[in-house]
């Protein structure tokens, strides 16, 4: 069994148990391949080469490959010789990342698969250690623009938020959670204030299933827009991390980087909200630290031993020109350790 399938009995956990285990699925999730027009434009693509320290003929492997952008780069800094294997949850994204790396030959390998399963799926493909690591995290432009994956209210579509199609959608989760565990999810994974607000509404406005509606029920719960932001969108994030368990697939997925990086190999994390960048940063700090003992322990009693050190201990973050070219880039912080 995968690690990532290993964890899937406690999907929406917050507390103890699951609030969503055995949950019928909706199946509405029609996704035609409407993608063509849409694109993601990938963020601190420079950087991420330089931080990885690319170089010809080495072993990268990309665990969300999405449209390939990243892995495009890699390929090009690694050339003649060098190798990528891409991971995506989203079958359409591996999709087109085949489509975009099709030139490289063999030298692009792209699976579907989640990369808290990292380690199996480069066995599978043939490769036993690596000289880096990129994980980009969260969705891409083309996931919140394309038909299909209900992650936006920008457009009304059901309610599906699932990188992958299977299991669970953001629908099931809102319509078969009791009031209290709607309210930790939105809390703890979306950092909304108001979230037993939000949660009642939602609970009196059931069944919801479509995107506009969910948007105009916590819109009304949070009284309208205040500023710039539409007051669902921390709601939003939360049913996206839930659905997908985003913050655990991260942990077992850094977890799983020292066992199968060289040494001297490298990992870039890219985070784009603050919940992602402080798991990195603190799985970053602890395996970097010599010592893990509580502080107000008087010797060392952990034996932990550190399996990273930092190229660079502050995060790096995107130019003015790039935030002025792409407004997605704004929120990215992009992190960088290397195998000791
Ligand atoms: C920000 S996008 C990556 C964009 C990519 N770097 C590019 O240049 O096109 C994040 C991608 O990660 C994928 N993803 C999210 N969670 C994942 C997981 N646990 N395992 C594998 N892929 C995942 C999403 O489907 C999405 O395609």
């Amino acid at each position: 069994m995968t690690l990532a399938a290993m964890h899937m009995p406690a999907p929406f956990a917050v507390s103890a148990g699951s609030v969503l285990g055995g949950l019928p699925t909706l199946a509405f999730s029609t996704r035609a391949d409407g993608d063509a027009a849409v694109h993601h434009t990938p963020v601190l693509v420079a950087e991420t080469v330089e931080w990885l320290s690319v170089s010809p003929g080495k072993v990268y492997l990309d665990g969300t490959v999405g449209e390939g952008g990243h892995a495009e780069a890699l390929l090009d800094a690694s050339g003649p010789n060098g190798v990528v294997l891409g991971i995506d949850r989203d079958p359409r994204s591996v999709d087109a990342a085949r489509r975009r790396l099709t030139g490289y030959g063999d030298r692009a390998r792209i699976v579907h698969g989640n990369y808290a399963d990292m380690g199996d799926l480069a066995r599978q493909s043939g490769i036993e250690h690596v000289d880096g690591v990129l994980l980009d995290l969260g969705f891409s432009s083309r996931q919140v623009d394309a038909e299909g994956y209900g992650f936006s209210f920008q457009r009304d579509e059901p309610l599906d938020m699932r990188y992958d199609p299977v299991g669970s959608t953001a629908a099931d989760l809102l319509n078969h959670t009791d009031e209290r565990d709607l309210a930790d999810v939105i809390y703890r994974y979306g950092e909304e204030r108001r979230s037993r607000a939000v949660a009642r509404a939602i609970v009196e406005a059931r069944p919801i299933t479509t995107t506009g509606l969910l948007a105009s029920v916590v819109s009304r719960a949070l009284g309208g827009r205040r500023g710039g932001r539409h007051p669902a969108t921390r709601t939003f994030q939360a049913l996206r991390i839930a659905v997908n368990q985003e913050l655990m697939h991260l942990e077992v997925g850094l977890d799983a980087v020292p066992g199968l990086l060289k040494p001297g190999g490298r990992l870039v994390v890219i985070s784009y909200h603050s919940l992602e960048d402080r798991l990195v940063k603190g799985w970053m700090d602890r395996e970097a630290a010599r010592c893990i003992c509580p502080p107000e322990l008087p010797v060392c009693a952990c034996e932990h031993e550190a399996s990273v050190r930092f190229v660079r201990r502050r995060v790096v973050r995107p130019s003015a020109a790039e935030t002025d070219d792409n407004s997605r880039s704004r929120s990215a912080r992009l992190r960088a350790v290397e195998r000791i």
